[in-house]
């Protein structure tokens, strides 16, 4: 009697500590689940003309998808509370094909956006950031309108290149929308009327469409400047920038060079900043001459500059890319004064300084090999036990199994004790 009353007062107490915790635990994540939707391909026919989605694509072995399922379900959450329209979903794309094709998904984890029937690939970093101003950008208006002097001063404040339509309604207008329907996932675009653009800035006629950006402006020009669109990829960056990795890659769609400081990861030493302001000054000086060709940066790091030459650049270097080709170009010596980038400059665009690299099929084998080496040392030097039981283990068999083989092939054909050597063999029938 007494055991079962001590019994059934601990049980008592014990119950409502894990009950408290599992309630504790739903209230928490069930909000945040609620989130985000799991779905499948019958999203194809169920979802409404005016439905937006913003979906991770994933694949059930993708490590790096898992890792980002927290970074989802933040960015799900604050879109919720920032009173977003934006459904949030994540579909298995492997499970769901008719969903991932038409998204086109190849590589994982993939995060795409669907309104009015056109889908939307991010391809900026990974961050709850980032991928909330995605979200945000397009699913709002294709063309935003800066109907104030104060709002577009607001909107040049928080843009370092600003797209802008100026004028009425107009073909170019039409033009410029579809341009912004493909360039939405990378960038906003405004229009404004004449009378809000900043003092003293005068457009030969309207309509027009100008970028305003390094402190200054630039107006299309249809009959020197290609279509609307090539113009926007060509003009969507500052001249001088700092360059990271996504930027770098959008930057190949720009058909410009980059000329690039690449700065080690103590970016503040003294020969750092020398080869750092060196090209800002050299972007300044020279931006009427090489404006329309080049970009100017600087870049922390050079994983991935070092991924496109398959070297190691000793550090800080300044070199200029072709990224149209994966080509680049080297200073014979590292650069001190505006003279040596001058002449590097002239001697890249005169063909007296040979490209390296580039997208030949040679240049695509090296970089295979490449990158296997690199996804490999790593993993030798940490795991070299692991290593040695992924290649060893397979070998063994593979040892095992021949040597089984062979026995048996002659234990068939109750051959005489000649050498194993199947080569010896062969040898000796020739010489026969
Ligand atoms: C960069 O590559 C493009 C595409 O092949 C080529 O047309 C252009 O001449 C190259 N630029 C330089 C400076 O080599």
């Amino acid at each position: 009697m007494v055991q079962t009353f001590l019994s059934l007062n601990l049980l008592n107490m014990a119950l409502p500590l894990p009950f408290t915790a599992v309630l504790l635990l739903c209230a928490f994540a069930a909000p945040i689940r609620a989130y985000v939707e799991e779905l499948d391909d019958s999203l194809l026919e169920t979802r409404q003309p005016d439905d937006i989605w913003l979906i991770k694509f994933y694949a059930p072995w993708c490590r790096l998808c898992m890792e980002m399922d927290a970074t989802w379900h933040l960015a799900a959450s604050e879109l919720k509370s920032a009173g977003s329209p934006v459904n949030v979903g994540k579909c298995d794309a492997v499970a769901n094909k008719g969903l991932a094709k038409a998204f086109k998904v190849h590589s994982y984890p993939a995060i795409c956006m669907w309104k009015n029937d056109v889908k939307y690939i991010h391809s900026g970093p990974r961050t709850s950031d980032a991928i909330v101003e995605f979200a945000h950008r397009v699913s709002g208006p294709l063309i935003r309108p800066l109907t104030s002097a104060q709002l577009f001063q607001h909107a040049l404040q928080r843009h370092d290149v600003m797209f802008v339509y100026v004028g009425a309604s107009s073909p170019l207008k039409g033009v410029y929308s579809s341009v912004a329907e493909k360039m939405i996932v990378s960038m906003y675009f405004f229009s404004a009327g004449r009378d809000v653009l900043p003092e003293g800035t005068s457009l030969p006629a309207l309509p027009a469409v100008v970028v305003f950006k390094d402190g200054g402006y630039l107006s299309y020009n249809e009959t020197s400047d290609g279509s609307l669109m090539a113009w926007v990829k060509r003009e969507r960056f500052q001249n001088y920038a700092r360059i990271d990795n996504y930027m770098l890659y959008h930057m190949g769609d720009s058909e410009k060079l980059v000329l690039l400081a690449v700065l080690d990861d103590a970016h503040k030493s003294p020969q750092n900043l020398r080869s750092k302001s060196l090209v800002q000054k050299f972007s300044q000086d020279y931006k009427d001459v090489y404006s329309r060709k080049v970009h100017f940066g600087f870049m922390v790091g050079a994983d991935y500059i070092n991924g496109l030459i398959m070297g190691e650049l000793s550090l800080p270097a300044v070199l200029l890319l072709n990224l149209s080709t994966d080509s680049y170009f080297l200073p014979p010596e590292r650069p001190e004064t505006e003279r040596h980038l001058l002449d590097f400059m002239e001697q890249v665009l005169n063909g007296s300084i040979q490209a390296s690299g580039g997208s030949g099929v040679t240049q695509r084998l090296r970089r295979l090999v490449y990158d296997i080496k690199v996804t490999l040392s790593p993993l030798l030097t940490e795991a070299p036990v692991l290593i040695f039981f992924l290649m060893g283990f397979p070998l063994a068999i593979l040892i095992a199994a021949c040597y089984l083989c062979r026995k048996n092939r002659r234990g068939d054909e109750d051959e005489d004790q000649r050498p194993v050597s199947s080569w010896g063999q062969n040898a000796h029938q020739k010489s026969d």
